[in-house]
């Protein structure tokens, strides 16, 4: 038996495996906030990374990267299909975000993530020390903490979901609701984004299976679950170092040039998802065009997309809609050389997307629902000037965390249309007050700190090898 006492398991690894024609495999970050948030927290506790390296076939073998040694499972091209891309991205993505898209069911993807959970589970009882805390992560690994619980009744088991967890009348419908609320309370801890999610678990175990909690508590047999929330964050001292370099100060002015030296520049940054708001953020910037109540080239939006999910049919969709969308809009209000709207569909490196923040007067993050988004936290951090506006969605869990932003409902695209003018019209001084209060709260409630209250809350000894609270890493 390996010796690791402090495993993360999530469906994917920090990095994902990409080969080239002539088969030589090299290694690109992952997409997404859990990597964004588990990555620091792993370097500083030097603990062991279970998870997908992203292609379907043979798993590579074990590796080390940046001092966190990585443990690939492996997933064949129909689990990718069943598991991956169906059930936990077409069945569970679209519930548990309010079925903002209509979720699909088909009970041959239900076989396939019963049978990946268990892998991750088998795999991970192999690895983990006597003793050892183990924290798996999302929606993609429910049934884990039940099935690890069953082969090594000796670990502490913790879970966080990343993203909202429906109220009781949305969870009712999924098939084999049952085996899922039981496979997380296989974990000591179960912990969420934000209390409300927390109560409908709670609620739920009373709704299903008669339990009767008490305050954050549950009992489940003869052991006491706990179900709590734990706001997720960011690394916000290297986040701020980063954005303080002259490479990114001088990327950002140049980045400005290039767009044309507009008055205001909108930005969006969002994996390419449904549940994002992107196609209501381009309509509302579409109306306000044609209301002239914006106008090109004084205010331009920068739209980044990250390529995600591509090959699950609702996300192809969105791709589709979305660029028909930014084609319009430069076809009808665009000039030569200066378009409406600059789309990226495209990955950028951390100097980049800080330089994109910079630029930006206005920052649109606007799902219409979000477990937290990290990218609201990312564009806060490095507002080094305190100058910019963060116009935020009520419905992302950030909302509970960045009360000075400029919040809409991304539903009501007239409220939607006057969120957006009201920051780009802001006061500066209004702007750096509100800046200035969320980057003190930021810099207090880090990832760090959330990982810290988590594994408090878990029963981790402050001493243990798996409880360290870490020092950001230097900037790369
Ligand atoms: P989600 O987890 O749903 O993707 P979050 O906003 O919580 O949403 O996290 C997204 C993470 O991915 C952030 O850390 C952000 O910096 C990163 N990211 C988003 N778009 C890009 C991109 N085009 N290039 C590189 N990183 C990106
Ligand atoms: O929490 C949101 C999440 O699904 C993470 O689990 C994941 O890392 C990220 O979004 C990106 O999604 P995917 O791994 O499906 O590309």
């Amino acid at each position: 038996m390996s010796n690791a006492s402090f495993i993360v398991v999530a469906n994917r690894l920090p990095v994902d495996s990409v080969v080239d024609d002539e088969g030589n495999r090299t290694w690109r970050r992952s997409p997404g906030g859990l990597v964004t948030a588990l990555e620091p927290v792993l370097q500083a506790n030097q603990g062991t990374w279970i998870g997908w390296a992203g292609r379907p076939g043979a798993a590579p073998e074990p590796f080390e990267a940046d001092g966190i040694k990585l443990l690939p499972v492996e997933l064949s091209a129909d689990e990718v299909a069943r598991y991956y891309e169906g059930f936990s991205n077409a069945s569970l993505w679209p519930l548990y975000h309010d079925a903002v898209e209509p979720r699909v069911f088909k009970r041959s993807w239900w076989k396939s993530y019963h049978d990946v959970n268990a892998r991750f589970a088998e795999v991970c009882a192999a690895e983990a020390a006597p003793g050892a805390v183990v924290w798996i992560q999302d929606y993609q690994l429910q049934l884990v903490p039940a099935m690890l619980r069953e082969r090594r009744p000796d670990l502490r088991i913790g879970f966080f979901l990343h993203i909202p967890f429906p109220p009781v009348e949305l969870f009712m419908q999924l098939p084999h609701r049952m085996e899922i609320l039981k496979g997380l309370l296989g974990a000591d801890l179960v912990g969420f984004q934000r209390p409300l999610a927390a109560q409908n678990f709670l609620a739920l175990t009373r709704h299903l299976l008669g339990y009767r909690p008490r305050g954050h508590y549950v009992t489940v047999d003869d052991r006491l679950v706990r179900a709590d929330a734990f706001p997720i964050s960011i690394d916000t001292a290297t986040n701020e170092d980063v954005a303080g370099t002259e490479r990114v100060r001088q990327r950002a002015k140049e980045i400005r040039t290039e767009l044309g030296e507009p008055e205001t520049v909108i930005l969006g940054v969002d994996r390419l998802d449904y549940t994002k708001g992107i196609e209501q953020r381009l309509k509302a910037f579409r109306e306000l065009l044609e209301d002239g109540r914006f106008e090109v080239p004084r205010t331009v939006m920068v739209q980044v997309a990250t390529p995600s999910r591509e090959r699950v049919e609702q996300y192809r969709r969105l791709r589709d809609k979305v660029e028909r969308e930014v084609g319009r809009i430069n076809g009808e209000y665009g000039q030569v050389g200066l378009p409406a709207v600059h789309y990226l569909h495209q990955s950028f490196d951390r100097y980049e997307l800080a330089a994109l923040y910079q630029a930006a007067d206005v920052m649109a993050v606007t799902p219409l629902r979000d477990g937290m988004n990290l990218v609201a936290k990312e564009y806060v951090a490095s507002q080094v000037d305190n100058r910019g506006a963060l116009v935020l969605s009520e419905f992302a869990g950030a909302a509970g965390d960045l009360r000075q932003a400029f919040l809409v409902n991304p539903h009501d695209l007239t409220g939607l249309k006057d969120g957006f003018v009201t920051a780009a019209n802001a006061p500066l001084d209004d702007k750096m007050k509100r800046m200035r209060a969320m980057r003190r709260y930021l810099r207090k409630h880090d990832v760090s700190r959330w990982a810290r209250s988590f594994l408090t809350a878990l029963g981790v000894p402050e001493r243990s090898a798996a409880y360290n609270p870490g020092s950001p890493p230097a900037a790369d």
